[in-house]
C-alpha cells in the first residue's frame, strides 16, 4: 500500500460522533441536541453551520486524558491506512472553552502521540492554531502561550476558522511572534475566501505553506507565483466537496493545480464531518485525477518535504516511503 502523510487535520475535528458521545457521557456533559442528525452523524449543511457543529462537538473534550484519547484514536485509524506522519492542528481556544489549560491540552495530545508511536510506529506532530473569527487579540494570546511553552512535538503555528472575517494583517503580530521564535507557519486561505484572501495572507503573514489555497485556481498569475515559489498547498478535496465549494471530486481543481506545477499535498481536514479519511482521499485522488502509485508517493514526499518537523525525522520518513 502507498505510504501516506497528512499535513492538514484539525484534532477536535477527528473525533467521531461515537467518541464525542462517549466522552460527553463520561464527563456528564450535556451535548447540544442539535449536534447530531437522527442517523447519529454530525448535523450541519453550510460551512458556517459546520464551524458551529465543530464547536459543539469539541465541547465534549474536557480533560488531558480526553485529548490523549482523541489523538490516539485518530492516529490508530491513520496507521491502519499506512499513514506514516500526521501534523495535527490543536486549538487552545477550544480547550479553554472546555475549561482546560494550555499545558494540560498540550500534554494530553503529546501523550496520545507517544502512545500511538509506541503501538503503531506512526509519527504525530502538532501545529498550534488560533481561530480567525475569534479575532486578533485571542490569536495573539494563543501565539504567546505557544512561544512560552515549547514542546518537542510542537512544530509550527497556524490559523483556521472563518477567513471571511477580519484581514490577515490583523494577525501579523501573532504570526511574527511565532516566526521570530523560529517556527514555520501556515494559514487557511483560499477556501471560503477567494484568491485575494491568499494574496493578502502571502503579503501580510510569514507563512511557508497555505491551508487549502485551492481557490488560487481562479487567478492564473497567483497560481503561477505559488508554483514558482514552491509554496506547498494543503489541499483537502473531500472537505471542499462536502462544504459545497465544488459539486463533486471530478470538478475539484486538484489535478489542474498539480498540472500547473504547484507542490500539492492531500489531507482530510475534519474526517468524520466530511465522511473521509487520509486513505480515502488518496484512493479518490487516484480515481478522479488519474494518479498512479508513483504520483501518489510523490504527494507523500511533497508532504514530508513540506512538513514542519526536523530534518532527521524527514530523512527517516522519506526512507520509509
Ligand atoms: N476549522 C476546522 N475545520 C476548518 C476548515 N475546513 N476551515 C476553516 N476552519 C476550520
Ligand atoms: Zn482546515
Amino acid at each position: 500500500m502507498v505510504k501516506k502523510a497528512e499535513l492538514h487535520v484539525h484534532l477536535e475535528g477527528t473525533a467521531t460522533p461515537a467518541l464525542v458521545k462517549k466522552l460527553a457521557e463520561k464527563n456528564g456533559a450535556d451535548l447540544d441536541p442539535t449536534t447530531f442528525k437522527s442517523d447519529g452523524e454530525f448535523s450541519w449543511t453550510t460551512f458556517w453551520e459546520f464551524l458551529d457543529c465543530y464547536d459543539k462537538a469539541a465541547a465534549a473534550i474536557r480533560s488531558k486524558d480526553d485529548y490523549r484519547l482523541v489523538t490516539y484514536d485518530y492516529l490508530a485509524r491513520c496507521a491502519r491506512e499506512d499513514v506514516i506522519y500526521v501534523e495535527m492542528f490543536s486549538s487552545p481556544d477550544h480547550a479553554a472553552e472546555a475549561g482546560m489549560s494550555y499545558s494540560d491540552h498540550l500534554e494530553g495530545i503529546a501523550a496520545g502521540i507517544d502512545d500511538a508511536y509506541r503501538d503503531f510506529g506512526i509519527v504525530g506532530r502538532i501545529i498550534v492554531t488560533c481561530v480567525r473569527h475569534l479575532g486578533p487579540e485571542k490569536a495573539l494570546r494563543v501565539a504567546t502561550a505557544f512561544v512560552n511553552n515549547p514542546h518537542p512535538f510542537v512544530v509550527g503555528f497556524g490559523m483556521g476558522g472563518d477567513e471571511t472575517q477580519f484581514h490577515p494583517k490583523d494577525f501579523t503580530a501573532a504570526f511574527n511572534l511565532a516566526q521570530r521564535a523560529g517556527y514555520q507557519t501556515t494559514n487557511h486561505a483560499g477556501e471560503f475566501g477567494g484568491p485575494e484572501s491568499i494574496r493578502a495572507s502571502l503579503d501580510h503573514l510569514p507563512i511557508t505553506r497555505i491551508g487549502h489555497g485551492v481557490r488560487a485556481i481562479e487567478d492564473g498569475e497567483l497560481l503561477e507565483e505559488i508554483a514558482d515559489r514552491r509554496i506547498p498547498l494543503e489541499l483537502c478535496p473531500g472537505s471542499n466537496v462536502s462544504t459545497g465549494l465544488y459539486g463533486d471530486r471530478k470538478l475539484h481543481p486538484f489535478g489542474k493545480i498539480m498540472e500547473a506545477g504547484c507542490v500539492v499535498t492531500l489531507s482530510s481536514d475534519d474526517p468524520p464531518f466530511f465522511a473521509t479519511s487520509v486513505g480515502y482521499e488518496y484512493e479518490q485522488a487516484a480515481i478522479n485525477y488519474d494518479l498512479g502509485t508513483k504520483a501518489l508517493e510523490d504527494i507523500t514526499r511533497n508532504a514530508v518535504h513540506a512538513a514542519f518537523c526536523d530534518d532527521d525525522l524527514k530523512e527517516r520518513l522519506l526512507a520509509s516511503i
